[in-house]
């Protein structure tokens, strides 16, 4: 079994030394573009094996997709991080022509591969390696939800002084500003956390998921990893040991939720054949129309993208 993370940043050496940890493979390949980085980072990562007793294998390439041939599972995360100031969509341009030629070289090697993508903007990004890959929605997947998510909860679990292992929660839409936690399934150790958490607070811990990866680009000056290489090898996890775990994932819409032609996150059920069903929840009024409105922001810049398309 072999996986492979594209993109020997931050957030893709964590996503791979994360993998190896937990030894989701035998095999774990580390790709970038830069002469040396991925070779670099893999040797550190596995002169850690030793000391953490694991035995995935972990090597790099710089740029040599023969080396991540038949690989099961290949995590994206090339393209450039955000700097304070940004949004995620200004990355558009740049990022596209990345994900792009990663995802045909990945395919080429690979065509079997699941596909998933964490590059920014996040929801397009996926439609840009859904469109490169030709492959079946089932097989290609954005990671968002389970990162935003865990924001999400990692707040809750500090307001409320108990262990982040007991939150509960589900949050959908794109991955911007405009994603949509949702309380109404929020729980905590089973008990509705509405009960536990007054309204206003639970409103300023709300907001302040939608804004955390800006606050932490506000702190670093460049975009989180830890939490966002993690939540893309937990992806990894629930296909490879064939899990069917539940998590919001980035999908391929195609009448859920009202919604088609469109890549935007919803609870699904993650196993080795990839995205195995879309779960459609009973959302109020108020609930479906913030995730409509997160559809319509995604989409614009889905729009941005097939313009682009049209003219290469
Ligand atoms: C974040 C970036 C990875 O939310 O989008 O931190």
């Amino acid at each position: 079994m072999k996986i492979t993370v594209v993109g020997a940043g931050n957030v893709g050496a964590t996503c791979a030394n994360v993998i190896a940890h937990k030894e989701l493979a035998n095999e774990v390949v580390l790709l970038d573009i830069k002469e040396g980085t991925a070779e670099g980072k893999s040797l550190d990562m596995w002169q850690t094996a030793p000391i953490n007793m694991y035995d995935s294998k972990i090597t790099g390439s710089t740029n040599d997709y023969s080396k991540t041939a038949n690989s099961e599972v290949v995590v994206i995360t090339s393209g450039l991080p955000r700097k304070p100031g940004m949004t995620r969509d200004d990355l558009i341009a740049t990022n596209a022509g990345i994900v792009k030629s990663v995802t045909e070289n990945i395919i080429k090697y690979s065509p079997n591969a699941i596909i998933i993508v964490v590059s920014n903007p996040l929801d397009v990004m996926t439609y840009c390696a859904f469109l490169a890959s030709k492959a079946p929605k089932t097989r290609v997947m954005g990671m968002a939800g389970i990162l935003d998510t865990a924001r999400y909860k990692a707040f809750l679990a500090t307001e409320l002084n108990v262990s982040p292992k007991d939150i509960q929660a589900i949050l959908m839409g794109g991955h911007g500003d405009t994603m949509v936690p949702l309380p109404r399934y929020t729980t905590v150790g089973g008990i509705p956390v509405t009960e536990l958490v007054a309204k206003d607070k639970l409103d300023a811990i709300v907001d302040r998921t939608k804004k955390g990866g800006g606050e932490l680009v506000n702190l670093m000056g460049t975009s989180a990893w830890y939490a966002p290489g993690a939540a893309a090898a937990q992806m990894v996890e629930a296909i490879v040991r064939d899990q069917k775990r539940v998590f919001p994932v980035c999908a391929w819409l195609e009448g859920e939720y009202g919604l088609k032609n469109i890549f935007l996150g919803v609870p699904v059920i993650l196993g080795k054949n990839g995205i195995e069903k879309i779960i459609e929840l009973q959302l109020t009024a108020d609930e479906k129309k913030l995730l409509e409105d997160s559809a319509v922001a995604v989409k614009e810049v889905m729009d941005v993208l097939d313009k682009m398309e049209k003219v290469a």
